[in-house]
């Protein structure tokens, strides 16, 4: 190792020389010597900052006066053998190696503080008292993470992770944070740290078929290069690569053709510091004056040995400011000499153990330098405060680092946003969206979502077996809208309104009723009026005509009252037009069935007057005496009055009203007339169809009595067109809705007072216009 001897001496473990990684072990052949002989640039960084740093600590008058800082600093791949007495311990890098040694050092309780281990169960108090770090653990990460995709609305990620224990802790805790959201994972695959071709392909393919766009990598560089190259000879595109702080700045992806493979890459980095007076350090550095420097000469071989020429180097070594690890390294050291520092500083008497001593700077226990570390709070030479929470862990910081492409076709990491959870609540995630830059150079932040949001009008329907991030959108049913997008349920519209086509809105419902606007309501309207017109015509034809004798016969005022009554049946018709109101809903129906009554009293009253004029006619008959306009009035006044009583009752037991019916039809509020009570209606009904039916048997057995113009026969004939209209009428009545159930209504008043009409005036009016030489006494007798 590199060891100066002081007064103190600090230890330090660190990766400088690893293993190779490049060769893979197929298990066919006998695998190739395994050397140590990688290179790496970062800890060696990590090492000259340590030493840096307890240089800067030796010159400084203020901290640890009179005490020199000695260092004992090791590679993890070379055992260690030091008989320098040791303060604490910085390091190790690999989660691994920090492990072990935080193991061992507990026993003895050596405060060991780690610059680059994240891994959460080491905050662990009960299992390592002992352990400090100034990196946050692993924790942080994942919250920093889902915070990100939460921003960007990625709700459909994939991970890939390295396949250790480590990988797999690290996504545990990164799919419980996610469990916490409404974020998906689409895939959770693994890379190899042993390298193998069969496995990076299986987890590209996965990758490129997948529609998920934000892939977590939690892996060490290392690993994820043949993932990347793989990629890259795939020509996959459009994915964003969400970075952890162990790859967010590693320079090895940002020059060739994978360059264009991960621009774009998104993710946290250890939070950076720019230490002053470092860069100018290590342009110091030089074989022929660091000589007790070990790691010099390799140093110097990687920096311009080689196929590297002085104009390549790595500008990002001689860029201190891009110190990150390094700057944790630098506060660790610092911590330890603070501690340190309080420790030499204790006035006996008030010190923290038995009795108010103190610890002997020369001679102290390690369990009591634990002391101090444990409540070192400083701030730093960039004004930062350092210290150590109750489980060893730093201030949570993190900076947000994104790829950019540069005009050469190379990448440059540059510092988007910041969080620190240690700040205020809004202050705790900061993030420059202006200064963004996507995969292809996009600005647009690329979507990753399993399935597109719902409009409104649309709820959201799971896929069976599939995460709630994949659903389908189903249309509202009718009555159901949503008026938000990403619903989970419709919500049913009010009764009186009704679902928009789009289903985005309620709509009020359309209200129906047969009006006189509408072109049905208008021709039933204008029909009744034109038909009750035929009627009057018939009657001052009738009035004209009074003293011949087809007039005259079978009672000329029944003729009279009949006609009349036929005008109001066809009148009667304009009633059941209109928006129903209390008025005319009562008036309907009543005025239907009285004025219908009366019509067939007093066809029926002709028909009866046939039969007594000629059984009259025979001698002695007892029927003499009802010859005379006495029994048809009595008969029409008889038959009509029943009805009356009938709708007097139904009016004051229970009046029909006019009603607002919503069920019937689900899009229109159609208002009608309820009947109040429908076996009221039936009755009215039924009573004029027992006086029609009366009527028609009363006129079939007369049909054939001799007598030159027996109307007979044809009151049977309208009788029988009146029944069957009504008859018709019922089932049509009740097989329809709304206002075509008025019409039905209305066509069934029209046609059966045409019928009636038609049968048993037509024939008079014929002779008493067409044939007018049949109008005498002599003909109507004569045959
Ligand atoms: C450091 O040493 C100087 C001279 O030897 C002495 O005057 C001073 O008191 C010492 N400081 C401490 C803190 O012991
Ligand atoms: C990738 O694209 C390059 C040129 O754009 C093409 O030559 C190469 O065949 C493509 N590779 C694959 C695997 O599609
Ligand atoms: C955000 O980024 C843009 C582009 O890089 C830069 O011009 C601007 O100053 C940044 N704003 C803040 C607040 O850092
Ligand atoms: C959605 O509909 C509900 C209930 O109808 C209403 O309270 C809410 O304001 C509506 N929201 C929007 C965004 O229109």
């Amino acid at each position: 190792g590199i060891v100066k001897n002081g007064d103190i001496t600090i230890g330090g473990i660190f990766p400088v020389k690893i293993m190779d990684f490049a060769t893979e072990n197929l298990f066919t052949e006998k695998p190739e010597p395994q050397s140590c002989g990688k290179f790496l640039l970062q800890p060696f960084l990590w090492v000259q900052i340590m030493i840096f740093a307890i240089e800067e600590i030796n010159q400084n008058q203020n901290l640890l006066p009179n005490i020199t800082l000695g260092y004992g600093i090791y590679d993890s791949y070379y055992r260690c053998s030091s008989s320098n007495p040791l303060a604490a311990i910085i390091g190790e890098a690999s989660d691994k190696m920090t492990i072990a040694i935080a193991t061992l050092l507990r026993v003895h309780n050596y405060p060991q503080i780690s610059h680059a281990t994240t891994v959460d169960f080491l905050s662990d108090r009960q299992q390592f008292p002992s352990f400090f770090r100034t990196i946050p653990n692993g924790n942080y990460r994942s919250r920093s993470l889902v915070k990100l995709m939460q921003y960007f609305g990625w709700n459909w990620v994939g991970t890939v992770a390295e396949d250790n224990e480590i990988g797999e802790l690290a996504t545990q805790d990164l799919i419980q944070e996610l469990d916490k959201t409404e974020i998906c994972i689409g895939f959770s695959e693994t890379i190899p740290n042993v390298y193998s071709a069969i496995k990076i392909r299986h987890v590209v393919e996965v990758i490129r078929r997948s529609s998920v766009n934000a892939i977590v990598i939690i892996s060490y560089e290392l690993f994820i290069v043949p993932l990347i190259a793989e990629v890259t000879r795939q020509n996959i595109t459009g994915k964003v690569w969400v970075s952890t702080e162990a790859w967010s700045t590693s320079a090895s992806f940002y020059k060739g053709s994978q360059a264009r493979t991960v621009t774009g890459t998104i993710g946290v980095a250890v939070h950076k510091g720019d230490i002053p007076g470092f860069k100018e350090f290590l342009l110091r550095l030089n074989p022929f004056t660091s000589q007790d420097n070990i790691y010099i000469k390799n140093f110097w071989e990687h920096m311009f040995g080689g196929s590297e020429k002085l104009n390549e180097l790595n500008v990002s070594f001689f860029d201190a400011s891009e110190s990150r690890i390094t700057y944790n390294v630098y506060n660790g050291i610092y911590a330890i000499a603070h501690a340190l520092h309080d420790l030499y500083m204790c006035i006996p008497g008030e010190g923290p153990f038995e009795n108010g001593t103190c610890a002997n700077i020369h001679y102290f226990e390690p369990w009591q330098l634990l002391h101090y570390v444990k409540n070192v709070h400083f701030t730093n030479k960039l004004g930062e405060e350092i210290y150590f929470d109750g489980n060893g862990n730093p201030p949570p910081l993190y900076d947000i680092i994104n790829w950019h492409r540069v005009p050469d076709g190379n990448l440059k990491n540059v510092e988007v946003g910041r969080f620190n959870f240690s700040a205020p609540h809004g202050k705790d995630f900061i993030i420059n969206n202006s200064a963004l830059m996507w995969n292809g150079g996009n600005t647009q932040i690329p979507h990753s979502i399993c399935s597109e949001s719902c409009p409104p009008g649309y709820r959201k329907a799971a896929r069976r077996g599939q995460p709630i991030c994949c659903f389908d959108c189903i249309l509202c049913s009718e009555g159901e809208i949503t008026n938000q997008t990403d619903s989970i349920d419709c919500l049913k519209c009010p009764s009186d309104h009704w679902s928009s086509n789009g289903r985005d809105k309620c709509i009020p419902k359309t209200i129906e009723f047969l009006s006189y606007q509408e072109p049905l309501g208008a021709t039933l309207a204008s029909v009744s009026i034109l038909f009750s017109l035929i009627p009057a015509a018939i009657l001052c034809t009738f009035v004209k005509h009074r003293d011949t004798p087809i007039v005259k016969a079978n009672n000329r005022e029944l003729s009279y009252l009949l006609l009349l009554a036929l005008m109001l049946c066809f009148l009667c018709s304009l009633i059941f037009i209109g928006q129903p109101k209390i008025s005319t809903c009562m008036l309907r129906q009543v005025a239907f069935g009285i004025i219908f009554a009366l019509c067939v009293s007093c066809v029926l009253a002709k028909t009866i007057m046939v039969v007594i004029a000629f059984n009259a006619t025979k001698p002695n008959s007892k029927l003499k005496k009802w010859v005379g306009p006495k029994l048809p009035n009595a008969v029409v006044f008889v038959c009509t009055v029943i009805q009356v009583i009938i709708c007097i009752a139904w009016l004051s037991s229970s009046p029909p009203f006019p009603e607002q019916n919503m069920r019937s039809q689900i899009q229109k509020i159609i208002i009608e007339c309820n009947d109040g009570s429908t076996t009221a209606f039936w009755l009215v009904l039924g009573y004029m169809g027992i006086l029609a039916i009366v009527c028609f048997i009363v006129a079939f057995l007369a049909r054939n009595l001799p007598d030159s113009f027996n109307e007979a026969k044809f009151i049977t004939f309208s009788m029988l067109v009146f029944v069957t209209v009504w008859l018709s009428f019922i089932p049509a009545y009740l097989s329809t809705k709304g206002k075509y159930m008025v019409a039905v209504e209305i066509f069934a008043i029209l046609a059966s007072s045409t019928g009636l009409m038609a049968c048993i005036f037509s024939p008079k009016c014929y002779i008493i216009i067409l044939r007018p030489e049949r109008n005498t006494r002599e003909y109507l007798m004569g045959k």
